[in-house]
């Protein structure tokens, strides 16, 4: 591609510490797909990030395949988007080595991440959890990244970036481009988990908490069905009093094209069960097409491989110029 055809970079990244979820999806996938004609995209399974809470190994290697297997079912074109692994582009690791040296230790302890993944896992509060932003802010600013589509947990992250990127710069020179958060403006940026819409909806909740990408219509159904409401009865949104039902209305909008309003409307004067069918019928549309591309694209082994091989190479071809820079400006003897 050459100089003038070249577009802005946009990154974004999953951890595949399980299967994906439609918080995942409605946070962020959907978002990568919306946003892809009009940047030069790179993808990633943020394999090392998963490292930080304990993985089964064996399980971790399938769900890298399988994340790049739903991206791609998702409408992301290989070709076209740089879908990759982390751990298979060395130069996230050394370019978080040389930002960790440029972070406080203050800023890190700041981060409601780490608060919230140390109070749960407090026999493991390892040193790879505290400096977890760091290693993203890598990821993003070795690309010379201009947007990355997230939901609103990562806000606080990508905050940090734009600050070691600037931090960076003022020292440097304009070495990193600064970063803009793509969060969707609506309430499908944060979805609550249905079993405590209170709390974010994530895969590695209890199994009925989260709808995961690839249920089937039983367990989808299933798991809406039980979903926590309340005993109002009547269908409007109210995140503060209605969590639940307000939950459900912002995944039958998002997984329908609607707004929130527009499903409110199409479901006036019905009670909770009507909601729950057209949540349900909305997740089964959008799940069944990618779900149905997901199973022939995770058995093909060989084409998942074929595509991370290449993936790692363009993307390493790419984070070597900025780590070059990154050395030299730093003072690293160059050979
Ligand atoms: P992860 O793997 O937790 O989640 C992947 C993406 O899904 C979004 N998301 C949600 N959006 C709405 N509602 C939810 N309930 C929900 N749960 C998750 C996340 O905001 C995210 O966009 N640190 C990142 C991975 C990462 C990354 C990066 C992202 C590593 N390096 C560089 C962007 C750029 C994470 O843990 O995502």
């Amino acid at each position: 591609m050459s100089e003038i055809e070249r577009k802005p970079i946009l990154y974004s990244a999953v951890q595949p510490s399980g299967v994906l979820t439609i918080g995942n999806y409605i946070g962020a996938l959907r978002n990568f797909k919306l946003l892809s004609d009009d940047y030069d995209c790179l993808f990633c399974m943020a394999d090392l990030h998963a490292l930080t809470v304990r993985q089964v190994p064996a399980e971790l290697r399938r769900h890298t395949a399988e994340v790049a297997a739903l991206y791609i079912a998702c409408g992301l074109d290989p070709e076209k988007n740089i879908i990759y692994a982390q751990s298979h582009v060395h130069q996230h690791a050394e370019l978080a080595w040389i930002l960790n040296c440029f972070t406080y230790d203050g800023e890190l302890r700041r981060m409601t991440q780490f608060k919230d993944k140390s109070a749960r896992h407090a026999d493991n509060i390892n040193a790879g959890l505290l400096t977890y932003p760091v290693l993203m802010a890598a990821d993003i600013l070795l690309y010379q990244t201009a947007v990355v589509p997230v939901g609103a947990d990562q806000k606080q992250h990508l905050e940090l970036s734009r600050d070691i990127a600037e931090r960076f710069n003022s020292l440097y020179g304009d070495v990193f481009v600064v970063p803009e958060p793509y969060i969707s403006k609506s309430a499908g940026a944060r979805v609550m988990s249905l079993t405590d819409p209170t709390a974010k909806m994530s895969k590695s909740g209890e199994p009925d908490s989260f709808i995961s990408m690839v249920d089937d219509a039983d367990a989808i159904r299933r798991k809406i069905r039980r979903a926590v409401t309340d005993s109002d009865g009547e269908i409007r949104v109210d995140a503060e009093n209605k969590p639940g039902v307000t939950n459900l209305i912002t995944i039958t909008a998002a997984m329908s094209g609607r707004t929130p309003d527009e499903v409110c409307a199409s479901l006036q004067g019905q009670g909770y069960g009507a909601l729950k069918d057209a949540a349900t019928q909305a997740i089964i549309d959008t799940l069944s097409p990618i779900q149905s591309e997901y199973k022939r694209l995770v058995a093909d082994k060989a084409f998942i491989a074929e595509t991370l091989k290449n993936g790692a190479e363009r993307a390493s071809a790419l984070a070597n110029r900025t780590l070059r820079k990154v050395y030299k400006k730093v003072g690293l003897y160059q050979l």
